[in-house]
């Protein structure tokens, strides 16, 4: 069966990348599948130790999962470190990978920067700590950005590896199940994880280049839209956004080269759950002194409504923490069966 998981940090304000590359997706996901949604706030000291808020901004996520439309009583919403399975599995995984593989990654050296003796171990160890949020419920299906590709080809090389090593005794307990990976037949106790990372906007630009990534670390507020910025200043922003002279084309083609025009239409297609190719179709032709207007009143009105709950949520904490504290205790229930079968799988006497 399928199981969709993803997680989001409690880092800095959430933004319009974060919102259109996941948590919309999220939300679209719950219709037909069982889903996990979680705050990751064990991720979120890797990079920076010690944060002023954390308990605020965990629940900030929290707040911005379900003013979002996800239904925490049918899927679970729940923080990771709620869930101790995570790290225990992680600790395995880290085992399981190779340094070379975590050095590798381009979200390291880049949160490393130059002076990578200095980075924390747990940065680089990171992407283990990710592959066992997914794996140890045994989920097949991950929403998220472009951005996280790199570390989901990372969990299910640490899923191969682990079911290839440890073959033997998950078939002697009775574990697992035959799959084919790329051309070989193994028995397998973690499956192959998919990553989702489709739709119009699966990498969100930021407003002022359209060469860099959307992120919370840009210096400039004027980058991205936050998820908590009202009308005026979303409006704003869109207005101030970076462009080229020419007016938009009516075919996708077009767009080539133009990286902040490509951006924008993105945007548009995906706030309005259609495709690139249906908004040129409309606004082909037209300047973005048209086009622009026309996608502040769009970004208004889907993200107005969210920004308006979330604060309604973040008035009352109490009601945020038992949300999160009951999707622990299911999720927690849910991980520790996984362990219970990986302990024994191992050797470890429990
Ligand atoms: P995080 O917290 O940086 O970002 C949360 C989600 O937002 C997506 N995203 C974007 N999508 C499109 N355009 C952008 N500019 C943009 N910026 C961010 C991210 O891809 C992500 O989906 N490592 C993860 C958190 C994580 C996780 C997991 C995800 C931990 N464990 C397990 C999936 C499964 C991260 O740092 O996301």
């Amino acid at each position: 069966n399928p199981l969709v998981f993803s997680g989001v940090q409690p880092t800095g304000n959430l933004h319009l990348g974060n919102y259109l590359g996941a948590i919309r997706k999220f939300v679209a996901l719950q219709e037909n599948n069982d889903c996990i949604y979680c705050v990751v706030d064990l991720h979120s000291i890797t990079a920076q130790l010690v944060h002023e808020d954390l308990p605020g901004q965990i629940r900030s996520i929290a707040a911005a999962f379900i003013a979002s439309g996800i239904d925490p009583e049918k899927h679970i919403v729940f923080n990771q470190s709620a869930v101790p399975q995570h790290a225990e599995l992680a600790w395995i995984f880290n085992c399981v990978a190779r340094i070379g593989w975590m050095n590798r990654m381009t979200q390291f050296k880049d949160k490393a920067g130059k002076d990578r003796e200095n980075a924390s171990l747990g940065l680089l160890a990171y992407p283990s700590l990710m592959a066992a949020d997914i794996l140890v419920y045994r989920a097949t299906h991950v929403p998220v950005g472009d951005d996280q590709k790199q570390h989901l080809e990372l969990t299910r090389d640490i899923a191969q590896k682990f079911n290839i090593d440890f073959m033997e005794q998950i078939r002697r307990h009775g574990y697992g199940v035959d799959i084919i990976v790329g051309e070989e037949p193994i028995h397998a106790y973690f499956p192959p994880v998919e990553p989702l990372i489709g739709g119009p906007a699966p990498r969100v630009m930021s407003l002022r280049d359209g060469t860099k990534k959307m992120s919370k670390s840009d210096p400039s507020d004027l980058s991205r839209i936050n998820l908590m910025d009202d009308a005026d200043t979303i409006s704003k922003k869109i207005r101030k956004a970076k462009t080229d002279p020419d007016a938009l084309p009516s075919e996708v083609d077009g767009l080539a080269g133009r990286p902040e025009a490509e951006n924008l239409v993105g945007i548009y297609a995906a706030l309005s759950d259609t495709s690139k190719e249906k908004v040129l179709a409309e606004f082909g032709g037209q300047q973005f002194s048209v086009f622009k207007p026309a996608l502040a009143d769009l970004a208004v009105s889907v993200l107005s409504p969210i920004t308006g709950e979330m604060r309604h949520l973040m008035d009352d904490p109490t009601h945020i923490d038992t949300i999160l504290r009951k999707g622990g205790e299911r999720a927690r229930a849910r991980a520790e069966e996984t362990m219970r079968e990986v302990r024994e799988i191992i050797g470890f006497l429990q």
